[in-house]
């Protein structure tokens, strides 16, 4: 595996690629790895002759400062994990992916204003910023993202669309760790007795999804919320049932084809964000 930390270096080896017809499948990460990435990566191996990952902590997507400060960083560790799954770790500074002070916006219309919309402002701006670098960049037939960040990935669609990237976006389902909790870089940020709590979380959006078959959407969301509000070490941020496409939200759960709820509680100072598909 080839790490690369340069656009110019990148560019030589993709155009490589190119030149051979190689196709390329491609995984922006923010580093501190973990098995979620590692299994996009693998499936990426799997339909892709060339794989290239990133690792890089995006200052333009967080909009609170101590969270970017906090935001685990291990790159010497994160290039041996990926060292035998990817052909390329692209691992640029700053000043290569921001040469100049990113000005543009993307109009992602209601799907930012739900969510993460709100509760993260200018959140998913940054991450458009950032990923329509890396894919001009990297040019892939394929680019692989977690279904953890469920907005994320209908952002990621939303992009691909209004920019005419020939890009297939290929969502891959949560991994989990053995209790059930979504793994997250960020999860390394708990401490021992509140991390072992954690599976909570997804053990409530279990009870809401077997819930659903019996009781309305409204009592499934209240069932929720008194949950989270029943123990004091969690703070729910929200939870949403919603449109599983357009992320908007409906009253009932025949108002939609597929059903997702969305949640963000946060635990021990840590924000930790899963979803339930209900239908
Ligand atoms: O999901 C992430 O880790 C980040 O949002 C991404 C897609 C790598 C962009 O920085």
């Amino acid at each position: 595996m080839k790490i690369i930390h340069t656009r110019q270096e990148l560019a030589r080896e993709i155009a490589a690629y190119k030149a051979a017809h190689q196709s390329i499948g491609f995984i922006p990460t923010m580093g501190a790895l973990h098995e979620g990435h590692l299994t996009l990566m693998r499936q990426a191996r799997q339909e892709n002759e060339a794989v290239v990952c990133s690792i890089f902590v995006n200052p333009t997507q967080f909009n609170n400062p101590d969270d970017l400060k906090r935001y685990p960083r291990q790159p010497e560790k994160d290039a041996e994990a990926v060292s035998g799954i990817c052909d390329i770790a692209f691992i640029p500074t700053v000043e290569e992916m921001y040469p100049e002070t990113p000005e543009e916006t993307y109009d992602f219309g209601d799907l930012e204003k739900v969510m993460e919309g709100p509760s993260r402002p200018g959140h998913f701006q940054g991450v458009a910023m950032v990923v329509s670098r890396l894919f001009e960049m990297v040019q892939p037939d394929r680019a692989y993202f977690g279904k953890k960040d469920y907005q994320q990935v209908a952002v990621i669609k939303r992009l691909v669309a209004l920019k005419h990237y020939p890009i297939q976006i290929v969502p891959v389902e949560i991994v989990r760790a053995s209790d059930g909790l979504a793994l997250s870089s960020r999860n390394a940020l708990l401490h021992p007795d509140k991390r072992q709590k954690a599976p909570f979380i997804y053990h409530t959006l279990q009870q809401a999804k077997a819930l659903s078959s019996t009781h309305t959407l409204d009592e499934v969301e209240a069932f929720v919320k008194a949950e989270m509000a029943g123990d004091t070490d969690f703070e729910l941020e929200y939870f949403q049932i919603a449109d599983a496409e357009s992320l908007q939200p409906i009253r009932n759960f025949e108002d939609a084809e597929h059903v997702v709820g969305c949640i963000t509680v946060w635990l021990d100072g840590v924000r930790l964000i899963d979803n339930v598909e209900f239908k």
